[in-house]
């Protein structure tokens, strides 16, 4: 199973870049094979200048085309997802997220936007096509707190229930959701049935 992981900060000290990390250590207990991305590595330019065959964001297609799921975290901005995260979204084509299942997750200062993953950042990787998108995950600022120097980050229990739970729903849809056929491959199933119609 592979996974790619997006994430949305601008910031390099970033909670929903914790939660990210988190997921992705969990996630490679269990067996997965996880490739990360944070939307600060690609270049300014190709996303502002909205550079479709920029070689950094090619590469993430590529990726996400190999994977099985999404994982995608975002800061809250202005009650919305980062602008950051949505200039790199716009450059995907519209089926990039065919066949895939997404788990959203989004860290904000107060529960008053605990709904942005909902009406802001669902919307949108439904346009991309997602195939399932899964419940996502709503952290806030209290409930993951920076370790001193090098100390690991520490997420309040009852998130990290939470997250367990649904990094464990997000495998079981990976594992049940209906490969596509590889055209070539239909094909050779069709003349090798010897049907005639
Ligand atoms: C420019 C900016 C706008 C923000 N707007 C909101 C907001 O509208 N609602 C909210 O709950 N938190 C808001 N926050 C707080 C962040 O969502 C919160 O601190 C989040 O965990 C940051 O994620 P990060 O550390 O991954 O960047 C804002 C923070 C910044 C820097």
């Amino acid at each position: 199973m592979l996974v790619v992981s997006l994430g949305g900060s601008p910031s390099l000290r970033s909670r929903s870049g914790v939660l990210l990390e988190r997921s992705q250590r969990w996630l490679q207990q269990q067996g997965v094979e996880v490739v990360s991305y944070q939307v600060r590595d690609f270049p300014a330019e190709d996303l502002l200048h909205a550079r479709f065959d920029s070689p950094k964001v090619l590469d993430l297609l590529q990726q996400i085309e190999n994977a099985d799921g999404l994982l995608i975290a975002t800061p809250v901005y202005k009650a919305s997802f980062s602008g950051a995260l949505k200039t790199l979204l716009d450059l995907l084509p519209e089926r990039a997220l065919n066949h895939k299942i997404v788990l959203p997750m989004a860290t904000g200062g107060s529960i008053a936007h605990m709904l942005v993953v909902d009406y802001a950042l669902k919307p949108v990787l439904s346009a991309l096509k997602a195939q399932e998108m899964l419940q996502g995950i709503f952290a806030e600022d209290s409930q993951i707190a920076y370790g001193e120097g090098s100390a690991a980050a520490q997420l309040a229990p009852a998130l990290e229930q939470r997250l367990h739970e649904a990094l464990d729903q997000f495998i079981g849809a990976m594992a049940r959701r209906p490969k596509p056929l590889e055209p070539g491959l239909l094909n050779e199933r069709l003349l090798s049935a010897r049907w005639s119609i």
